[in-house]
């Protein structure tokens, strides 16, 4: 029987080592984490992160080829293929702040295994990592083989949160780098064959090394640049009255261009996109290649931008103040069916909001209060300028409270925001929210989830994201 570990037990490691554990029952996958509460809750009936689908697919494998586990050194020993899924984050401190991948969890994970291994091991990344990091994994565990061989693999993740589920069992692609060495040939093979036992062949992409570890960070830029795209017209949009759902429909009819991922927002967020061009732009601009990093660095300027954008026309329209006003926010995860709120475009907002003294009353279905206190009382770190972080006042906290229901949320609010596009915000009743908030009452719809029209007949005063403007917001300043 072929054994898998797989390091790091997170968004990626659980779900993605729960499907190769289902499509292949001769495997054994054993998935460890240094943090014990999480491998206590993937233990448990209330799995750590919420993603449709994945607890039937655990339910059906834990215990029988599928397990996790806090040992971490033993169940790498035993292993036959070792994925590394941990996380690497941007650097904060010290060379490359602000844009480098941190590679630290990475680095203790290849000694670790270089430490407890005493049989030959196939290594695969799949974490997403600097294009060149094999090369680096490879000599910190050669180094200390004690005659163990090892190959390294490039195995990329594409899954996205909230479709993982779905994403793991149809990929677009599978991608396999590897050595171009007869070893490293054997490696490749090895890996494809546990794909194999659900993707199809012409699915399953075998590169060298470095170009798996480059198209991953590739893919997440050319995703995010779209969106950065279709929000830099919708910007244009509000200013001729053009319509972005209707320029984007036209724009992707186009083969070439296609229809998927233009949908204008209030801003891409997440643990990927930020951080991958930031990765990819410290690539570039080591490689001497500066106007490459500043094409793909503008890509986030414009995501920066949106989000400051949307916080400018909520206080424009609501008389140039937000100070005392109490303002509903719907949804606080970075996109729906996830809980996860790193990177969301809530927290830019909120905290934009609260700049201006605002009283914020949050709601979203799967993100704790606990949760939206940490992401709000964090220092922002500003990528463009690390050394200066902005800090947050602890009083502004204090004007924040989480509703568990969107009514409650709304109850006496002077402006609602969506920021998530959770599937319930659109089957809300909006007279019932309407009869409950002060007027004028003013909805700040930043995924464009809600009939505006519909909305402006009980009452409302609607902004969406790249349409033509409300008349009464065409009578305020415009937004910088
Ligand atoms: P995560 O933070 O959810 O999970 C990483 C886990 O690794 C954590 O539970 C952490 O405790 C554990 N860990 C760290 N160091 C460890 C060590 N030395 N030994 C054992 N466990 C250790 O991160 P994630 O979202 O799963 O992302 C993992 C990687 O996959 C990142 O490189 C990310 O860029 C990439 N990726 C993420 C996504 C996504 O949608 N989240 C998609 C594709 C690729
Ligand atoms: C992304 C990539 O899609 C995935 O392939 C990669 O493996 C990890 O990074 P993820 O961050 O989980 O996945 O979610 P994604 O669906 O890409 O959404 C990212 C952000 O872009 C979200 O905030 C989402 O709301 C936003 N978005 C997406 C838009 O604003 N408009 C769109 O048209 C699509």
């Amino acid at each position: 029987m072929v054994k898998i570990c797989c390091i790091g037990a997170g968004y990626v490691g659980g779900p993605t080592m729960a499907v190769i554990a289902l499509k292949c029952p001769s495997i054994e996958v054993v998935v460890v984490d240094i943090s014990v509460s999480r491998i206590t809750a993937w233990n448990s009936d209330q799995l750590p992160i919420y993603e449709p689908g994945l607890d039937e697919v655990v339910k059906s494998c834990r215990g029988n080829n599928l397990f996790f586990s806090s040992d971490v050194e033993k169940h790498v020993a035993e292993a036959d293929i070792v994925f590394v899924s941990v996380n690497t984050p941007t650097k904060t401190r010290g060379l490359g702040a602000g844009k480098a991948a941190d590679l630290t969890y990475w680095e203790s994970a290849a000694r670790m295994i270089a430490d407890v291994s005493k049989s030959d091991k196939i290594v695969v990344e799949k974490s997403t990592v600097p294009v060149k990091t094999a090369e680096a994994i490879e000599k910190i565990l050669t180094h200390n083989s004690k005659g163990v061989k090892y190959q390294i693999l490039s195995n990329p993740e594409f899954l996205a949160e909230g479709t993982a589920i779905q994403d793991l069992f149809a990929p677009d692609r599978v991608l396999i780098g590897g050595r171009e060495t007869p070893d490293g040939r054997r490696a490749i093979k090895a890996l494809k064959d546990v794909y194999a036992h659900w993707v199809p062949e012409e699915r399953i992409l075998c590169t060298n090394l470095w170009s798996a570890e480059l198209s991953k960070l590739a893919a997440n830029a050319f995703l995010a640049q779209r969106i950065s795209s279709v929000n830099a017209m919708s910007a244009l949009c509000e200013a001729t009255g053009a319509d972005v759902a209707e320029v984007s429909h036209a724009v992707g009819k186009d083969t070439r261009i296609g229809h998927k991922f233009l949908n204008a927002s209030v801003g891409f967020g997440g643990s990927c996109f930020q951080k991958d061009i930031l990765n990819l732009v410290y690539i570039c601009e080591c490689n001497g290649l500066p106007e490459v990093a500043n094409y793909w660095k503008q890509v986030i300027k414009v995501n920066d931008y949106q989000k400051s954008r949307f916080v400018n026309r909520i206080i424009t329209s609501m008389f140039n103040t937000v100070s005392g006003k109490k303002i509903a926010i719907f949804g606080f995860a970075f996109k729906k069916d996830t809980g996860d709120t790193r990177e969301t475009p809530a927290i830019d907002v909120c905290k934009g909001l609260l700049g201006d003294q605002a009283r914020l009353s949050i709601y979203d279905p799967q993100v704790t209060e606990d949760q939206i206190q940490r992401d709000l009382s964090m220092n922002k770190f500003d990528w463009d300028h690390p050394l200066h972080l902005q800090p947050m006042s602890p009083s502004s906290v204090k004007q924040v409270s989480v509703e568990w229901d969107a009514y409650a949320a709304a109850k006496g609010a002077h402006g609602l925001c969506i920021l998530t596009e959770w599937d319930e915000f659109k089957k809300l009743d909006y007279e019932k929210i309407y009869e409950n908030m002060m007027k004028p009452a003013f909805v700040f719809d930043g995924r464009n989830v809600v009939k505006a029209e519909k909305l402006r007949e009980i009452g409302f005063i609607v902004y969406s994201i790249g349409k033509p403007l409300d008349p009464w917001l065409k009578d305020m300043p415009t937004v910088a």
